[in-house]
Parts: C-alpha cells; sequence; structure tokens
C-alpha cells in the first residue's frame, strides 16, 4: 500500500501536533498516521487530538502491562503507574480476583493473565467502562465477568470470603483539585473517573470497609494511591481490620497499598 502522506506531509502533521501542545508530537504522528487508512481518517483522528482529546481515546487504545487495551471514548485510559497495583495483586497470587472501579479493565486482565487458572470479576459503575472492560476481558481470552453497579454490589454473594486478590484503583482525587488536573482528564475523561470527594479518599474507605467480606482469610487487598495519601489510605485499611503497607515504585511514579486480611 503506498503511503498515505509524503515526508513534507508527515513533517507538517508533527508539526501540527508540536502547535497543539503534544509534547511527543512525532510519536503521536507516527501512531495516528498507523491508525488510519486514509487521508480523511487521518484528518479526523488529527482534529480530535489537537482539540486536546487524549491520544489514548483516539487511537482506541493504550499500552498497559505489555499489552494493548482498548479505550473507549470518555472511559478513564489507564495510566502505567497503575503496573504497581498489578505487579502487587500477582505477587500476592492466587485464582479469584476482583478488580473494583474497573474502568477498561485494564488493571485485572494483566492481573488475570499473569495468574493462569485465575477468574476475574470486574465491577464499575459507569456502563461505557463496563462495556470496554468485557470486550477486553474477551479480546484477552480471560475468564471472567464485566459488571455494572456502585462499587462492590455487583458481585455475587457466593464470592463472600472467597477471593484471593482485590484490587482497586478508585477516582482519589480531592474534588477541589480537579480544576488543576491536565484539560485532557479534565474535559475527556468522566469527573466520575476522577473525583474522591472532599479528602480524594471516600473511594479508599469504602473499598477499605468493604474489603474484609470478601477476602478469603489470607487475601490481599491492592488500592493505588498516591505519596501524599498513603499514610491515611493504610489508616482507612487498618481502621477495617486488615493489616496495610504502603509501597511504591520511583520510576513508574506510582504509590500503593496492600493490605492483608488476617
Ligand atoms: C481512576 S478510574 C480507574 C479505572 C481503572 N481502574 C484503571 O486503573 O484504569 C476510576 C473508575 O472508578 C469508577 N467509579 C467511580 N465511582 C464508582 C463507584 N461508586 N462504583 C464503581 N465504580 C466507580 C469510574 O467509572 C472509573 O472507571
Amino acid at each position: 500500500m503506498p503511503p498515505i502522506l509524503s515526508d513534507d506531509q508527515f513533517a507538517a502533521l508533527i508539526a501540527e501536533l508540536r502547535g497543539a501542545g503534544c509534547v511527543f508530537a512525532e510519536d503521536e504522528a507516527a501512531l495516528l498516521r498507523e491508525a488510519t487508512v486514509d487521508r480523511d481518517d487521518l484528518a479526523a483522528l488529527t482534529a480530535r487530538r489537537v482539540a486536546g482529546e487524549p491520544l489514548e481515546q483516539v487511537l482506541g487504545w493504550a499500552e498497559f502491562a505489555g499489552r494493548r487495551v482498548r479505550v473507549a471514548p470518555g472511559v478513564f485510559v489507564p495510566r502505567r503507574r497503575s503496573e504497581l497495583v498489578v505487579r502487587e495483586a500477582v505477587a500476592a497470587g492466587g485464582s479469584t480476583v476482583v478488580d473494583l472501579c474497573c474502568g477498561t479493565g485494564a488493571i485485572g486482565v494483566a492481573v488475570a493473565l499473569a495468574l493462569p487458572g485465575s477468574r476475574l470479576w470486574s465491577c464499575d459503575l459507569d456502563p461505557a467502562a463496563v462495556a470496554c472492560a468485557a470486550r477486553n476481558l474477551a479480546d484477552a481470552g480471560v475468564d471472567g465477568r464485566a459488571l455494572a453497579g456502585d462499587l462492590d454490589a455487583p458481585l455475587p454473594p457466593a464470592l463472600a470470603g472467597r477471593v484471593d486478590v482485590l484490587t482497586a484503583n478508585t477516582p482519589y482525587v480531592p474534588t477541589a483539585e480537579i480544576a488543576l488536573m491536565p484539560t485532557e482528564a479534565r474535559d475527556h475523561e468522566p469527573a466520575l473517573a476522577l473525583d474522591g470527594g472532599e479528602d480524594g479518599l471516600a473511594l479508599h474507605r469504602r473499598v477499605a470497609r468493604a474489603a474484609p467480606r470478601w477476602l478469603r482469610p489470607g487475601g490481599t487487598l491492592v488500592i493505588e494511591t498516591s505519596p501524599r495519601q498513603a499514610e491515611r489510605t493504610a489508616a482507612a485499611c487498618a481502621a477495617a481490620g486488615l493489616h496495610p503497607r504502603v509501597v511504591g515504585d520511583d520510576e513508574l511514579g506510582a504509590t500503593a497499598v496492600v493490605a492483608l486480611r488476617s
């Protein structure tokens, strides 16, 4: 197939993206070119990107834990830092995995793929996220379900006391700080995916309170958090009777709380 852009046209695309504030304009131009079949298609995707839509939503996928994960418009783009949650969950091990506030389902899918024979339950309140997660589970060939509802409400009661590992990357941005976020997140990711309440920890407290019901004795909760919130996330886990520790990865810029049920 002949290239859809000459060298000059490709250089102009890079300049257009750079002018719109895309820091990695060369890489983005190459990805947009690769994702499109003709000039009209490329122009349409470029216009969305120049208007500020996250690259991953424009392309329809994000790289996470070494795989391409589908990202539907309006669904939270999985961040590389969440690979710390995956790593800790996989280290905890087991065969029954729950991923709360699953978004695209990226975390749960990565954990399930690394734990052969496991079964995954992914839940989210946003129907668009649940549909996206269902497709990602199917694409990955993971044995599991994507369920819609508030936090742990959609989990089947029979799962109580049987979960080996429960992951949660909930919203954790304090409400007043949403306005300070990059416009890509503010304008294109739903407030439901970002807003963690007054101190950002409303969902962490709810997850901590819910976890003991689902975890088996010795089971593990892994929650993503931030360095300045980590001690309070851990305290919420301790208040729920779990045994938390804070873990971090400087390279990923990631912090998480790993909490054991005794
Ligand atoms: C920060 S995003 C993370 C998504 C995914 N875990 C990831 O790391 O890519 C938080 C997700 O929580 C979901 N959410 C927010 N409040 C919720 C609730 N009460 N119950 C279930 N899901 C909720 C949002 O729809 C969003 O998909």
